[in-house]
């Protein structure tokens, strides 16, 4: 389990560079992903959403531009505040505050759905943090998961191995800057975290019903949803 004060301290000296690491290592895929995201919330405009461990905020203004209200949480204060520089003055921008993911600041049903993009691995405690986004969701909202998975393609797994565990370290370290090792971090919370069926069974026992997941990219990633009881 991921201690919260080192995951925030980590965050902190990664903010600067984040955007521009998860760009270019990712080959800008990470973009595709975020709009798929999107889609699998099927956010309507007038919907009001959170999305928790909202980093610099890419998935918040994703859903923001497809018509919700969005809230982005996160408990990084050097994350937000290059979350709130992107959105500047702009009206039509998400808000954002911050927040632990495991306690969020609002009463039960606040919101249309809950969102959280390679967040939740790193929560110290997962499953309290699925059922607090259960918890501030209404009956029948969604609640909708984008994390990486360990593809499991022959040729792609091989590609993927070499890639993630030994070239991203380094390269991460030197596009963002850091000296911290979280790109080490990554891979081996990657490694780490369940996925897939066991993710799946985690949702459910946050009391989310119909848990479903697509896989992404031959399953790098994957986008998984769940429904709040209504
Ligand atoms: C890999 S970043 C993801 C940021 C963003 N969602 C994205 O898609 O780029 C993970 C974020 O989770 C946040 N985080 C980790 N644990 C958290 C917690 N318990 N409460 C709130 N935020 C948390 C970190 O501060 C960090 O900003």
């Amino acid at each position: 389990m991921p201690d919260g004060a080192v995951i925030q301290r980590m965050f902190a000296e990664v903010a600067p560079g984040y955007d521009r690491a998860n760009r270019a290592l990712s080959f800008g895929i990470d973009v595709l992903w975020r709009r798929r995201t999107v889609r699998m919330v099927d956010a309507r405009p007038g919907e009001r959403g959170i999305d928790v461990c909202a980093g610099t905020g890419d998935l918040s203004f994703a859903l923001q531009r497809a018509g919700a209200t969005v809230l982005g949480a996160d408990f990084c204060a050097p994350m937000l505040a290059r979350a709130c520089a992107k959105a500047g003055a702009d009206p039509k921008a998400p808000r954002f505050l911050a927040a632990d993911a495991m306690a969020l600041p609002f009463p039960t049903a606040s919101f249309d759905f809950a969102t959280v993009a390679f967040g939740i691995r790193n929560v110290s405690d997962p499953l309290a943090a699925l059922r607090e986004m259960a918890r501030v969701v209404r009956p029948g909202g969604r609640v909708v998961v984008l994390e990486f998975t360990k593809p499991r393609v022959p040729l792609l797994g091989a590609f993927y191995r070499c890639y993630f565990g030994k070239v991203l370290p380094r390269l991460g370290a030197w596009i963002s800057g850091a000296r911290n090792n979280a790109y080490q971090y990554l891979h081996d919370s990657v490694m780490a975290f369940p996925e897939r069926q066991d993710f799946l069974a985690l949702m459910a026992a946050a009391g989310l019903q119909r848990p479903r997941m697509s896989l992404l990219t031959g399953g790098i990633a994957a986008i998984y949803r769940g429904e709040v009881a209504g």
